[in-house]
């Protein structure tokens, strides 16, 4: 059976729509998904919803609707969409399923048989915005910078708490190791230098409202939301319901969220685990934040766009690339329509579309739509041969990149073929080969060079442009679907087969012309 290889993004609260910095997270998780798959590993990629706490409560209440109605009538614009975007999730949970509650109470339950949990009293300042008890000094004057529409809730009320401050130890320890990450580096460092300072237990019930999943000996308290959202990740893995689903899966090799909530996911969340004495992730990821005009993207900031106002013009491969290649992955980037029409028309339009219609063009042509003969070892030329490793070149870098986690990286190796590929064509200028008969084997290798390295551009860049990248192929006439492809069987030179009818088609990426749209 093929290695496992299990991705999850964050859940998402479901006060509103999704906007652009959530289908971040996603398309990045998508990518990664997407490529590992091609690699061979059985992949599992849950993404989902985090249905319950105040902050759901509050928004249901402004609709004049119970939680619960407001989440099944939200629920379904958050998977329209990631289908918009093509996302691949292999799995979508909501925190308010019963697959997800019973195995969270009984995972609580069993903290509390432990010894792990002790009733207190929290005394302190809670943001709604992030669900989170915050200390004076993360305000900035009096409120919190993710959310400074909110108030900051004074909370006095009597709660669970976690001891999570006996785990500090362990965790410095855990994440010193190079065996497990919190990627990049300078995240990593954040959280040893937070815990090396100490850390407090952690409360974790509610008593002031009741939308959340029971404490299951003391129904007057709700399990405070993070803990029930971080459970997510388990209980969809089969946590407490098929142990060999979640012996085969668990640990996740990467949690992929925004540096924002990377303290719950590197410190609350391992220390949860620890304490049941069940694996802990491999790697976290932390990825930075879109910025608007130098703002955080959200909901509340009135910045949020929506996806589909941008597929709408640049399509979701369009969406896809552009996000990936043109923001640093783990660092902060800044979205710009001026920026995204550049690097559509640069990349997808020029590069990319151009070369398709180009090769295509000079296949339906010159040999009639019908990939011709491979050529043999013997009748490749130098150039020809630089071409090919470019290619394996190519390849290598993006594996390199992936298992890095940089989506960016492995679209700058891809494109480093992409281009080659273009001055090639203008190398061999198969135009002028076809004048002469004499040359007429000549023009088939270079073209069955050029329809080959199409369909291993394809390939490569499937993770970030799916569609395209099909559609290319059954232009090319290869059989089958990408989706079920790999590196190993059609990643080699050479793979198309003679006589694949092609067909030319229109623009794989129309040029986007700022006056017309
Ligand atoms: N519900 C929690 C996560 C629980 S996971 C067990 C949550 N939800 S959220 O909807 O507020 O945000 C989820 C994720 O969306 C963030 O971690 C981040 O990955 C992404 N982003 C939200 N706004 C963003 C930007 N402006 N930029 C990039 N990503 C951001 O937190």
């Amino acid at each position: 059976m093929a290695d496992s290889f299990y991705i999850s993004t964050p859940i998402y609260y479901i006060n509103d729509v999704p906007h652009l910095g959530h289908a971040y997270t996603e398309v990045a998780a998508d990518f990664i998904a997407r490529f590992k798959r091609l690699q061979g590993y059985d992949v599992t990629f849950l993404t989902g919803t985090d249905e319950h706490g105040q902050k759901i409560a509050q928004a249901a209440e402004a609709k004049q609707m119970k939680p619960k109605e407001w989440a099944d009538e939200i629920v379904p614009r958050w998977h329209e969409a990631w289908k918009g975007l093509n996302i691949s999730y292999d799995d979508f949970i909501r925190t308010t399923e019963a697959r997800h509650e019973e195995p969270v109470q009984r995972f609580v339950q069993e903290l509390y048989d432990r010894g792990e949990i002790y009733l207190g009293s929290y005394e302190g300042l809670y943001c709604v915005g992030c669900e989170a008890f915050k200390t004076p000094d993360e305000l900035v004057d009096g409120r919190c910078p993710l959310h400074p529409t909110r108030e900051i809730e004074q909370v006095k009320e009597e709660n669970y708490f976690f001891r999570l401050s006996k785990y500090a130890d362990r965790l410095i320890e855990l994440w010193e190791t190079d065996e497990r990450s919190v990627l990049p580096e300078v995240r990593r460092n954040e959280v040893l230098g937070k815990v090396k300072q100490g850390l407090d237990d952690l409360s974790m019930s509610r008593i002031s409202f009741d939308w959340g999943i029971p404490i299951p000996w003391d129904s007057k308290h709700v399990i405070y939301v993070w803990i029930d959202a971080l459970l997510n990740y388990i209980t969809a893995a089969g946590y407490g319901s098929d142990e060999a689903k979640f012996n085969r899966i668990w640990p996740v090799d990467v949690h992929l969220i925004g540096k924002d909530i990377l303290w719950f996911h590197s410190v609350i969340w391992p220390a949860m685990l620890m304490a049941l004495d069940l694996p802990v992730p491999r790697t976290v990821y932390a990825h930075g934040f879109l910025l608007v005009g130098g703002a955080k993207m959200s909901k509340s900031s009135l910045t949020g766009i929506s996806p589909n106002e941008l597929t709408e013009s640049f399509g979701s491969d369009g969406y896809r690339y552009y996000f990936m290649r043109e923001v640093s992955f783990g660092q902060d980037g800044t979205f710009s329509w001026e920026s995204m029409v550049a690097r559509y028309n640069s990349d997808l339009a020029n590069d990319y579309g151009n070369l398709a219609s180009r090769v295509l063009n000079m296949v339906g042509r010159y040999l009639d739509e019908k990939v011709p003969q491979a050529p043999s070892e013997a009748e490749l030329d130098e150039g020809d041969r630089r071409l090919i490793s470019a290619y394996e070149r190519a390849f290598a870098e993006m594996e390199t990149a992936i298992e890095a986690l940089s989506p960016t990286e492995a679209l700058k190796a891809a494109w480093t073929f992409v281009r080659k590929t273009n001055s090639y064509v203008e190398e061999v200028s198969p135009w002028a080969l076809a004048k002469d008969e004499a040359k007429r084997r000549r023009l088939e290798i270079v073209l069955y060079n050029l329809a080959e390295a199409l369909r291993l551009i394809a390939l490569l860049t499937f993770p970030a442009t799916p569609g395209a990248a099909q559609e290319l192929w059954r232009r090319l006439g290869v059989e089958g679907e990408l989706d079920r492809a790999s590196f190993a069987v059609d990643g080699k030179w050479g793979g198309l087969a003679e006589g694949s009818k092609t067909t030319k088609g229109d623009a794989l990426f129309p040029r986007f012309d700022d006056d017309k749209n």
